[in-house]
């Protein structure tokens, strides 16, 4: 297939570029750069041998996003692109609606007429809010979430599943990702957030390489083994396959118009015991203090996997020492991140 990846300069969009390459398909990329460095193209050219054809604008520009479908043949979309930070998200939520709801609509509008009707939309464990009970199952009746971020995702999936019903012949797979975490095994790519690091792997990563003096632990106090949060970290080389797995998924089954899937290991790993794999990984001492609990944090998340399992054929075969080891070589390669 010709797959289209929205956000394919980005963290999980560049690992996935990899992997549709690898399964033969040809991918090109749309990016803004808004969150993400043109530098990753030439690595990702150079780790496949082959090149990318990369268009640089905002999606939500939709007389481009009409111009890129009506130049180019498109046979899948795989949408990355949108704006991640919670936090952010609270502080500016005009701008998360804007342009994750807005880059959505133009790239909507245009699968709509150029009959493009394969896509696969990543969405995120958040929406199953504050209330469902873990393992999260995706049969789950009411979703929501306690941020601007994502309830752009609760949005987009009810978005998704609307059109999708008044469209005959549109395919929309939702992949509810867990917490990716990890890098390429080869080093040359994997996560450089812009600023301080939001989530918990990079912090400890950028800690390891002497970036940041400490790691703030939020929250020594939950009802879990050691008090300390539990997540559902999953390598995104795994989750990144997950996409390859759904694309094939829809394509076998073309009765499917929407359906959703977790992508985890159903497997919870508290803060402490991710600073103690990835010190084992690293041979480096990671200074930590435990500090009050993050606003909007959960004791637990983790997947239910069987859907992605029986019905994907997927399931996620990294560990959590790969998931260090493997950030763990980009981080020190790559102190600052990508170049540029
Ligand atoms: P990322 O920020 O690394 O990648 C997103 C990419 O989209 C960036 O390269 C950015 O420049 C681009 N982009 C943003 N808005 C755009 C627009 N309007 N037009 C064109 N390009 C635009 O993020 P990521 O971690 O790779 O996440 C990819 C997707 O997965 C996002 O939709 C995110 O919400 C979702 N997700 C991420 C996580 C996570 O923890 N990383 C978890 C669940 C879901
Ligand atoms: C993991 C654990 C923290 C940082 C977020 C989004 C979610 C999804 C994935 C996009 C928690 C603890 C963290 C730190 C810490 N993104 N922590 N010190 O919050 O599970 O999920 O990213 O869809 O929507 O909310 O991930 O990595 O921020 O936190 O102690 O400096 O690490 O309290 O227990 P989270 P995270």
């Amino acid at each position: 297939m010709r797959v289209l990846v929205t956000g394919g300069a980005g963290y999980i969009g560049s690992h996935t570029v990899l992997a549709l390459l690898d399964a033969g398909h040809e991918v090109l990329v749309v990016d803004s750069f808004a969150n993400s460095k043109p530098t990753v193209i030439p690595r990702l050219e150079e780790l496949s041998g082959q090149h990318i054809p990369v268009h640089a604008f905002d999606l939500r520009d939709a007389d481009k996003t009409e111009r890129l479908f009506a130049d180019e043949r498109i046979d899948a979309v795989i949408h990355f692109a949108g704006l991640k930070a919670v936090g952010e998200s609270t502080e500016q939520p005009l701008a998360y609606y804007e342009n994750n709801l807005g880059s959505t609509f133009a790239l909507l509008r245009a699968m709509e007429r150029h009959d493009v009707r394969t896509l696969v939309f990543s969405s995120s464990a958040t929406v199953y809010g504050e209330d469902a009970p873990v393992p999260y199952v995706e049969n789950r009746d009411h979703l929501s979430s306690s941020n601007p971020y994502g309830w752009t995702k609760v949005m987009q999936e009810q978005i998704l599943a609307d059109v999708a019903a008044a469209s005959p012949g549109l395919q929309v797979a939702i992949l509810r990702y867990f917490n990716p975490v990890g890098a390429h095994e080869s080093g040359q790519i994997g996560e450089d957030p812009q600023g301080i690091p939001n989530n918990l792997m990079p912090y400890i990563a950028q800690v390891a390489v002497g970036r940041r003096e400490r790691l703030s632990v939020f929250g020594g106090d939950y009802d879990t083994p050691d008090g300390t949060g539990l997540r559902d970290y999953i390598h995104v080389v795994d989750l990144a396959a997950g996409h390859v797995a759904a694309l094939g998924h829809l394509a076998a089954n073309p009765e499917i118009a929407v359906r959703a899937w977790n992508l985890g290991t159903g497997q919870g790993t508290s803060v402490l015991e991710m600073v103690h794999a990835f010190e084992r990984a690293s041979g480096v001492p990671i200074a930590y203090e435990i500090v009050g609990r993050r606003a909007g944090d959960l004791p637990a998340s983790y997947a239910k996997t069987e859907r992605a399992e029986t019905e994907l054929g997927w399931r996620a075969e990294r560990s959590i020492d790969d998931m260090c080891a493997d950030t763990w070589r980009w981080q020190s390669a790559n102190p600052q991140g990508f170049p540029g």
